[in-house]
């Protein structure tokens, strides 16, 4: 059985989808033990309390030198056993000696279909909304592997999703997370945990 954190930093829908699929059996082998936030304020540590989750807050602006973030971080995840790391919505970028010790052993979701839309600059509604000023007719999400280039490690799985007359951003968010994010990242999730990912 693997262990699993799930990093966050907002409303955790990622963070619910990953705890039903691990509740109704659609992950096997891994479970979450741990989230952490980037910031106390974050819905998701409620989420994370409602199903008796372990969680901690690490914020970033907190330590003076980034490396210090990097290194309470480990800190936290060799505590706890952490085989896995799944960024769910962290907004907090980590740094090369977090990403080279767990290498191919981290994984995030993007909402957009790599690599449109990605890299710096490129996180949560200002994705959709890259999206809808290009004027693209379908979008999607992506799971990838983390490396040291933003958006930039191997891709794992992506699904599209069409964008529709009169899309927002924030209806085209919702309608990305409905039909992609919820249902890719799970599923990465699983295949990780019962070694399909090589
Ligand atoms: C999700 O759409 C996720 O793909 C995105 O932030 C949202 C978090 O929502 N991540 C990025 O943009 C990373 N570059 P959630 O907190 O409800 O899961």
């Amino acid at each position: 059985m693997l262990n699993i954190a799930v990093f966050v930093s907002g409303g955790g829908t990622n963070l619910q989808a990953l705890i039903d699929a691990a509740e109704s059996g659609r992950i096997t082998n891994g479970r979450i033990t741990l989230v952490l936030a980037s910031n106390d304020k974050a819905y998701a540590l409620e989420r994370a309390k409602k199903h008796g989750i372990e969680s901690v807050v690490v914020a970033r602006r907190t330590f003076s030198d980034p490396k210090d973030f990097d290194r309470r971080i480990l800190e936290v995840l060799e505590e706890h056993c952490i085989d896995l790391v799944v960024l769910a919505g962290f907004m907090s970028i980590l740094g090369e000696e977090f990403i080279r010790r767990y290498r191919d052993r981290i994984i995030n979701v993007h909402p957009s279909l790599i690599p449109s839309f990605c890299g710096s600059g490129f996180y949560g509604l200002k994705v959709h909304q890259a999206a809808l000023d290009y004027g693209v007719k379908v979008t999607g999400a992506t799971v990838h592997f983390v490396n040291e280039i933003p958006d930039g490690g191997r891709i794992i799985l992506q699904k599209a999703v069409y964008i529709e007359d009169g899309d927002t951003p924030e209806t085209l968010q919702k309608r990305v997370m409905e039909q992609a994010e919820w249902k890719i990242l799970p599923e990465a999730v699983n295949m990780f945990c019962n070694g399909l990912l090589k």
